[in-house]
């Protein structure tokens, strides 16, 4: 908690995914050079963690084929978890050469959308990620696992819970430091959020919880409010919106840093990050990824970025106005 004046802000913990979740759905190349100048404008913004790349097949991947590039020549802000995307035991090694401060692992939780995504069964995924745990054991490299599908699967539907918890026992009897939940094709609805992380949070209270939402539905903000009710303070969340799944169906962006941002200060959190940094910074995505970015707040500006008189109505007698 940080004081202002007499009143306490709860500290939150902001994790950008953009240049991972978002670029990997981009079709158009982005520069090498261009990431990496982003990436140094996210690390000035105050975020506790940034997702940089991912350590894939560049066949099934090809938007994130420059990982190691990218991952070498950013520039490290200290305070900030540098942590990227691994699949498998090689991604793992690729990622350990670069020095990472945390890899982040990834499976789904409901069968179907773990072969389409992974082409694999959850089990081998379990056993193959277990093998990258090995990897990375006693590297000093943190481990985070997010759990795919944990609010919905779009083959599937509703996840059971205790489908959900089974997995976050299988990860932290590993040991892994961190599982985020991840809401892949934005079905997640408050109620269900604020039961999961009840849920999750009792059980698993020495793991570091992440929530991940999709604003697939219009529902990110919505259910944002409700993790924070269920006492969650790290969050995933993409600049301009940007993001998806490319093998789900439908997928459309993450929740968009910046109208999260907004709302959370608002609300009398601490984000740690500047909204005004990452506005500049999201104003640039369009230029760089050649199209419109589904962020509100770049289009309509913050709620007190007040407008001029409209030419018509200045001069107008306030007998007029009022009436
Ligand atoms: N880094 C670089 N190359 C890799 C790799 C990695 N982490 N993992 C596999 N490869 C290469 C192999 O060397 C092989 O190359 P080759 O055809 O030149 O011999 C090729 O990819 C296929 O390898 P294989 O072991 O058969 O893997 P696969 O084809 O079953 O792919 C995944 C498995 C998971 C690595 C791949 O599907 C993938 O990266 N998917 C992306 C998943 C993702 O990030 N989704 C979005 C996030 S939710
Ligand atoms: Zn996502």
């Amino acid at each position: 908690m940080t004081t202002i004046g007499n009143r306490e802000k709860k500290r939150l913990y902001l994790n950008e995914v953009a240049t991972r979740d978002g670029f990997q759905n981009e079709a158009a190349f982005i520069d090498t050079d261009d990431k990496i100048a982003l990436i140094d404008r996210l690390s000035a913004c105050g975020y506790a963690k940034i997702e940089v790349t991912s350590f894939t097949s560049p066949k099934a991947i090809p938007a994130l084929r420059d990982a190691e590039a990218v991952m070498h020549d950013i520039a490290r802000a200290p305070g900030v978890v540098y942590t990227v995307l691994v699949p498998n035991v090689r991604g793992a090694e690729r990622a350990l050469s670069c020095n990472v401060d945390e890899v982040n692992l990834v499976m789904s939780v409901s069968e179907s959308h773990n072969r389409a995504n992974l082409r694999m069964t959850r089990e081998q995924s379990f056993a193959q990620l277990r093998d990258v745990i090995d990897t990375v054991r006693g590297t000093g490299v943190a481990i985070n696992v997010s759990l795919s599908t944990a609010m919905g699967c779009p083959m599937e539907g509703d996840v059971p819970l205790d489908t959900v918890l089974g997995w976050m026992e299988r990860f932290a009897a590993l040991g892994v430091q961190g599982v985020t939940l991840c809401d892949t094709t934005g079905m997640a609805h408050p109620a269900q959020v604020r039961e999961l992380c009840k849920r999750a949070s009792q059980a698993f209270g020495a793991l570091e919880l992440t929530l991940h939402f999709h604003n697939t539905r219009g529902m990110a903000l919505a259910n944002t409010l409700a993790a924070l009710e269920a006492g969650i303070v790290r969050f995933d969340a993409s600049l301009g919106g940007l993001g998806g799944c490319p093998y789900a169906p439908g997928a459309t962006g993450n929740v968009c840093t910046e109208e999260l941002v907004h709302m959370l200060e608002l609300d009398g959190y601490d984000t740690g990050v500047d909204l005004a940094a990452v506005l500049d910074a999201a104003a640039r995505l369009p230029g760089l990824i050649g199209h419109d970015v589904p962020s509100q707040i770049l289009k309509a500006g913050r709620r007190l970025d007040l407008h001029a008189m409209p030419a018509h109505a200045q001069g107008v007698p306030a007998e007029r106005t009022l009436s």
